[in-house]
Order: structure tokens, then C-alpha cells, then sequence
């Protein structure tokens, strides 16, 4: 297990983590509900995808990054990946932080997720794309069932999907060819779907893609907008953690690759110059 002395600082940015890109989605609404807040994003590019990795990678590598965001003065911490989400929050939060520090948090980004997409379904049957991982690791059906027994959840697995997108090979035939299929499989699998899940925080990226294949009376849910309204609420319940978060509108962007890869990449979820800091993990 690592364990490091974290940084006390008294009052410090919300961390936003992910394996690579795909955070930038959450990121990007969680700035506009909340503006006023710093913030600071690391992608561990280097070592992405986390999708097709196994649990105890995963969560030695999410450990890493969540530790060096408390370094960096974090107290709360958002883990804006499924796949780490599903492999490594539950034993973060439950074995590492009492010792790490206690009064840190840690939060995912499933949980929020599952609890406005029970509410939206009306046939009870919902679909999921996500990575290999977060379908392998079971962490939607067990959540969805602690909600309500009655929804059935078709997953399907896109492994495909998070390469294409960090190697900015989207927007190709080759990359419909791959949205098309999964989708397909997730129909055939159940027809009764009217609400599907975009279990990945990279999938908004290739949002239209996803929904030209689609029929139009499926709704597809993308979690940025659920997860920033989620944090909000959990800042207000919370004023103890939200008198630690600064003020002060800025933003930092760390990353395990080059600042060079990192800005051409970002800029594509972004649509804007991105200045990163490299950081070396592990
Ligand atoms: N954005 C991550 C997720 O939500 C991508 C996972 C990966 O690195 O494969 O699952």
C-alpha cells in the first residue's frame, strides 16, 4: 500500500482525476455549475487506457494520482473515470484514507450517475457502454439493483472506443465502424432499452456518432452534467469540506505525458490551447 505525508495545506483546489482525456467532460460542466472554485486536473495519459488493465493496476495507478493531488493541497477529490470509479474508489476510500488522512474525500462518478438514470427510464431496461473494466467489475448492475430491483441493465463493452478517441481517430470510418457495432450489440441484447448510459467519461466526445446510430426515441444519458449538479448539492451538505476548497477560479492542468501531446490532445475536448505541468508517478 502507499502511503505518503500529504500536504496540509489549509484550504487547496477540488482535484478532478482521470486516466487521460475523458475528465475533461466532467470538468468542463463542473466549471460552469461551479465557477468560483480552483481546480486541478491530471490526466495520467501516460499510462491510459485504465479500461483494459486489471483491478489491482487500476488501483495502484488511481491511488497515485489521487495521493499526488493531496500533495498538491486537494481535500476533495474526484475520480472523473468509470473504470477507476469502479476498481478503486470503494478500497480508496475505505482503506486509505483513514490512514492517508481522514478528513480527505474522494468521490466517483457512478454513484451519481445511477441515481438520476432510475429516474429517467420509463420500460425499466437500460443500456450501458462502457470500458471492459467497468462492465467486468460489475459496479452499474450492483448499484442500479440498491436503487430499484425491478431495472434490468444490458452492458456492453467497447474496447475500441477510448484508443480511437486518445489517438484522435474518432471521426473516421474505421471509429463508426467500431460506434456502430457495440451499439448494435447492445440492441440485439435487449430491445426494451429506452435509456442508455454513456458508462465512460470519454463517450461524450463521440456523442453524435452515438446518437446517429441510435433510434431516435433512445435517450443516452452523458454523466458531466449529473456529476457537476451532484457536487454541488454534496458542497452544500458539506460545509465543512467546501470551506477547505479555495475560491478563486483557477484551473491547472497536470499530466503524466508530455505538455506537448497533452495540449494537442486536450484541445480536441476542449476546443481551447491547454498549458499542461508534466508530473512523474510511480
Ligand atoms: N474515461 C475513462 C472511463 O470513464 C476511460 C477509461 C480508460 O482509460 O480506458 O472509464
Amino acid at each position: 500500500m502507499i502511503h505518503k505525508d500529504v500536504s496540509d495545506k489549509y484550504i487547496g483546489p477540488i482535484g478532478i482525476f482521470d486516466s487521460g482525456y475523458g475528465g475533461l467532460t466532467i470538468l468542463e460542466k463542473i466549471r460552469s455549475a461551479l465557477p468560483e472554485y480552483d481546480y486541478i486536473y491530471l490526466g495520467d495519459n501516460a499510462r491510459t487506457p485504465y479500461g483494459t488493465r486489471s483491478f489491482d493496476v487500476v488501483y495502484r495507478y488511481t491511488l497515485e494520482c489521487v495521493t499526488h493531488l493531496f500533495e498538491m493541497g486537494c481535500h476533495l477529490v474526484i475520480i472523473a473515470c468509470n473504470t477507476a470509479s469502479a476498481k478503486a474508489l470503494r478500497s480508496i476510500q475505505q482503506n486509505d484514507l483513514p490512514l492517508i488522512d481522514p478528513n480527505r474525500r474522494v468521490l466517483g462518478v457512478i454513484r451519481p450517475t445511477v441515481e438520476s438514470v432510475v429516474e429517467l427510464t420509463k420500460t425499466k431496461h437500460i443500456g450501458l457502454l462502457a470500458t471492459s473494466g467497468t462492465v467486468q467489475s460489475n459496479s452499474y448492475p450492483l448499484e442500479i439493483q440498491k436503487l430499484n430491483q425491478d431495472i434490468v441493465l444490458a452492458s456492453e463493452a467497447c474496447p475500441m472506443w477510448v484508443p480511437l478517441i486518445e489517438n484522435n481517430e474518432h471521426k473516421t470510418k474505421g471509429a463508426d465502424f467500431f460506434i456502430k457495432k457495440n451499439i448494435e450489440q447492445l440492441l440485439f441484447s435487449d430491445q426494451l432499452i429506452d435509456t442508455v448510459i454513456l458508462g465512460c467519461t470519454h463517450y461524450p466526445i463521440i456523442l453524435n456518432q452515438i446518437k446517429s446510430f441510435l433510434p431516435e426515441n433512445i435517450q443516452v444519458v452523458s454523466q458531466g452534467d449529473l456529476v457537476a449538479a451532484s457536487l454541488a448539492n454534496y458542497l452544500q451538505r458539506h460545509p465543512e469540506i467546501d470551506s477547505k476548497c479555495s475560491k478563486n477560479h483557477s484551473i491547472r492542468y497536470l499530466t503524466t505525458e508530455s505538455v506537448e501531446k497533452f495540449a494537442t490532445s486536450a484541445s480536441i475536448f476542449l476546443n481551447e490551447r491547454i498549458n499542461a505541468e508534466h508530473i512523474d508517478l510511480g
